[in-house]
């Protein structure tokens, strides 16, 4: 059997006519940047989400980029993030010369760890900003983010980039920082048919200066107060987009599913299965099990047609790219653990309960079970 690390083509095959239909809608509009698409869009997503606005830029990285500058955030300023996220989260502000930092992680969740953030943020006075990231689709744990944030006077940017639909006790992500940052990259629970992200937030200020950030810094036609970007939605992908965020908490649940199977299926072979903490509604866009001899068991694995892949083999810290921030291995050991065992198994929508069978099957080979 040969399966895929994600399949887009197969989850989206009940919808493509729906699609190929929208496409035709757009190409025939005469209108391809900032339109009805677009506005729709947010509008709706926002409504999904369960804020008051929300701002359609060209990706995840650009939402994470211009929620932080729409925030106030200038060169210079320092950042709180983990070390075991795709590099992305901290680069879109680095690239802008402000300063990351890190805290280590929960050895469960692979989240940010508060007591790590709150030993960090006693010793660090003048960190402003703290992103944390809801890695694979689970929720950080945001009461005690959002108390330990509040007494030191760090502002949240929740990184929702793997999190669409998912929940923080009986709240949606995106909902619970100063502004969220959202990517629509193909492959993400809600994704699209190149780069898109988008910005959420309930502060029309932050929004206002959002919409001003993506736009070449234009307050108005032809008035340019201050330095901005070329970081538009595309009408084409905002209107794909409207196509699939009807199906977004359906496949979620199909998500769900997919992993308690694989929970099953997995049950007594020294594998670490992602654990779902009890305030979290996972909505898993990556399965990531941790193991002893990661190496070994993705080799065998790929030989029985089973892709997999890492999601993430280098923490942040030990990036070349800030090696001046001064870390090191050993920085920070949690993260630098989960990144030697860790392998995401293949899981998506349209993930058929005998492809799991069959992986699960063969993991217990490889451990001669
Ligand atoms: C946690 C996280 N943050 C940020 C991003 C950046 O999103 P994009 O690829 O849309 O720029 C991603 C996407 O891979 C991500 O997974």
């Amino acid at each position: 059997m040969n399966i895929k690390i994600f399949d887009i083509e197969r989850d989206h095959s009940p919808i493509k006519t729906d699609l190929l239909k929208t496409f035709e809608k757009v190409l025939s509009s005469g209108e391809y940047i900032l339109g009805k698409e677009v506005r729709a869009l947010e509008e709706e997503f926002a409504a999904y989400v369960g804020v008051k606005y929300a701002a359609g830029v060209a990706s995840g990285t650009d939402a994470i980029k211009i929620g932080g500058l729409a925030l106030g955030l200038k060169a210079g300023d320092k950042f709180v993030t983990t070390p075991n996220t795709y590099i992305a989260t901290a680069m879109a502000l680095s690239e802008h010369g402000l300063i990351p930092r890190f805290c280590d992680i929960e050895e469960d969740s692979c989240n940010m760890d508060p007591s790590a953030l709150e030993k960090l943020l006693k010793t660090e006075k003048d960190i402003r900003l703290c992103v944390p990231v809801h890695l694979y689709g689970q929720p950080c744990p945001l009461d005690e983010i959002r108390d330990v944030c509040a007494r030191y006077g760090v502002m949240i940017m929740e990184d929702a980039c793997q999190a669409h639909g998912s929940r923080y006790k009986d709240r949606n992500v995106g909902t619970m920082g100063d502004v969220s940052a959202f990517s629509f990259y193909p492959t993400k629970n809600l994704g699209c048919y190149g780069d898109g992200g988008i910005i959420v937030t309930d502060n029309e200020d932050v929004y206002r200066k959002t919409l001003v950030l993506r736009a070449h810094g234009q307050s108005d036609r032809h008035v340019h107060d201050i330095q901005g970007f070329v970081s538009r939605l595309d009408e084409l992908q905002a209107a794909l987009l409207r196509v699939k965020l009807p199906f977004l908490d359906e496949w979620n649940i199909k998500r769900r599913r997919n992993a308690s199977l694989y929970d099953g299926g997995l049950e007594g072979l020294p594998v670490k299965r992602p654990a779902e903490a009890p305030y979290s509604y996972h909505v898993y866009h990556l399965y990531v099990i941790a193991v002893e001899d990661r190496d070994a068991l993705r080799t065998y694995l790929g030989e029985k047609g089973i892709v997999t892949l890492v999601h993430y083999p280098t923490p942040i810290h030990l990036q070349k790219v800030y090696g001046h921030l001064g870390y090191g291995p050993g920085s920070f050991p949690k993260a630098e653990k989960a990144a030697r065992q860790i392998i995401s198994l293949p899981l998506y929508p349209s993930l058929r309960e005998d492809e799991i069978a069959y992986i699960c099957r063969t993991i217990s080979e490889f451990y001669g079970k």
